[in-house]
């Protein structure tokens, strides 16, 4: 094996989690020197705990990892960085109140003192080498996601690094964006370092050298593209094949509005307006989806709406009750539930249970308490246990903190609390963002399923065929203002394409 310039390997890998996940079991991984290695596997399968075993972050219950055919003693970060190992995870880990350069310095223990004008000049260095540009006086919370996520690159290559673990780093990219990332990979490859990236597209892991399947904890195989196609690799991952939502029959949309915004304003995070002017409405059953790049304003309307963000003007109605700057459990009770983007801010409370989580909406309701004080969760098990089912959600014990659920288990908790009412409507932003083939493809069906119960949705998202698949009509947000609205049937990906990329379109 090791006549194939294996740079990295694991022998046996298990970790255990009490009481009953084995979230890897007898892992034989191996990393070759300069490949693009692809990590795929279902939600919960243990892509992101291998990882995290390899930076140091976790440590095995059995196993042992090797580097250059050597065994290696990886019991911290610090270890795995002197092995010239880093890991990006999904959740940045950038300070958002220090420069781009004061980030990259940051925390490299093995100098104490930085010169400003050498660590600049090193970092401009390696900006042009790997086509990573990013403005490297601005502050973290200045930049765009694509931009923050260079930086955590740039801070991975300051400190040498050569075998670079990337947690799911494309669902965060915008289609341009994402085109750039793979444009950063090969560079790095051609300058012979190594990267696993882990991923749910299965575009993606057909664009890399190889690929590695882990279900359930075990690995399934490692193969090369070629020799595969998607089917199999789905097949692979879950076990057996799926059958993909291809397209949604043209359907009769009633005339009763149930969302109807008028001409409204938000501040954004930072003083300025992020939402400007935008008016539109929604009938009963009917899809809209909102296509723009992450940071047009999507979020800060859908917080609005919400309760979540105040008003500066205009006003919004549920079915003609004006809901404008009221309470979120107003708007709540009045039939509007929400998937938020950022699901560890504003889904869930990482350290309250599972359990505790899927009520946190619930729980005040009469028929869950006892004399208005005491939750009786006794009520509350059956609905949770019927959701854990219909999503699959992978549940080591309820009433553990949610942090221990994996990324995708977390979504489909949110999913499942948001969706265990009847709605009036729904606001979904990227609602199947960092979901597996199959919990993407089965949320999907419950949105069409919903809207065709009745229930009005908001959909948000940067996916162009999530969007082509589910919308009755599509809009484009662009710097806050609604740039275009189409039937479906008359709007095209490329003038979709156009005007999210801030084209003016004659007649759009
Ligand atoms: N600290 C922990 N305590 C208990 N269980 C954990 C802990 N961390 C992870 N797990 C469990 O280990 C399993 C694997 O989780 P992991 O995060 O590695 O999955 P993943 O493949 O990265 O999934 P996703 O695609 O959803 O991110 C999951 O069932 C998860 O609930
Ligand atoms: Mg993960």
């Amino acid at each position: 094996m090791t006549s194939d310039n294996i740079i990295l390997e694991t022998r046996n890998i298990t970790k255990f989690f009490p009481p009953n996940i084995y979230a890897n079991y007898k892992i034989n991984f191996n990393l070759k020197e300069g490949e693009i290695h692809a990590l795929l596997g279902e939600n919960g399968a243990g892509k992101t705990t291998l990882m995290r075993i390899l930076f140091g972050e976790l440590t095995p219950d059995e196993g042992e990892i090797y580097i250059k055919g050597k065994k290696a003693r990886i019991k911290s970060p610090r270890d795995a960085i002197s092995y010239k190992i880093w890991m990006v995870h999904q959740h940045f880990r950038l300070v958002e109140n220090l420069t781009v350069t004061e980030n990259i310095a940051l925390g490299l223990a093995n100098k104490i003192i930085h010169p400003e004008k050498e660590v600049e000049s090193k970092i401009k260095e390696i900006m042009e080498t790997y086509e990573l540009r990013v403005d490297i006086n601005a502050k973290i919370w200045q930049l765009s996601t694509g931009e923050k996520q260079r930086v955590e690159i740039l801070k991975a290559l300051y400190a040498g690094s050569k075998i670079l673990i990337l947690d799911e780093p494309t669902s965060v990219l915008t289609p341009l964006e994402r085109e750039r990332f793979f444009k950063v990979l090969k560079k790095l490859k051609e300058n012979r370092t190594s990267i696993i990236f882990i991923t749910h597209k299965l575009d993606e892991a057909m664009k890399s050298d190889r690929i590695t399947v882990l279900r359930k904890g075990k690995l399934i195989a490692t193969v090369y593209p070629y020799e595969i196609d998607k089917n199999e690799l789905v097949k692979m991952m879950i076990g057996k094949n799926i059958s993909f939502l291809t397209t949604k029959n043209k359907r009769s949309i009633s005339n009763k509005k149930v969302l109807n915004v008028k001409n409204l304003w938000v501040l954004g995070d930072r003083g300025v307006y992020a939402v400007q002017g935008a008016t539109f409405e929604l009938k009963e059953g009917e899809i809209l989806g909102i296509a723009g790049v992450a940071g047009n304003g999507q979020k800060e309307l859908a917080e609005a709406i919400v309760g979540l963000r105040p008003i500066s003007k205009g006003e919004i109605y549920i079915c003609e009750k004006n809901i404008t700057n009221k309470p979120t459990r107003f708007i709540y009770d009045n039939g509007v539930a929400f998937i938020p983007e950022d699901r560890i801010g504003t889904g869930v409370i990482i350290d309250l249970s599972v359990i505790d989580n899927f009520i946190l909406k619930t729980y005040y309701l009469p028929e869950y308490t006892k004399h208005k004080i005491f939750i009786q969760y006794n009520k509350f098990l059956n609905t949770f246990n019927d959701a854990v089912k219909k999503y699959g959600i992978i549940v080591p014990n309820p009433y553990f903190p949610v942090k221990t659920l994996s990324g995708g288990n977390i979504q489909k908790l949110i999913l499942a609390r948001e969706l265990s009412k009847k709605h009036k409507l729904i606001i979904a932003l990227h609602p199947t963002y960092g979901l597996d083939v199959a919990t993407t493809n089965a949320v999907r069906k419950t949105l069409l399923e919903e809207s065709m119960r009745g229930t009005s949705i908001l959909l948000i998202s940067e996916d162009l065929e999530e969007i082509f698949l589910l919308s009755d009509k599509i809009a484009v947000m662009y710097r806050g203002k609604i740039v275009g609205v189409f039937e479906k049937e008359k709007a095209d990906l490329h003038t979709i394409g156009l005007l999210m990329a801030g084209e003016e379109i004659r007649g759009a």
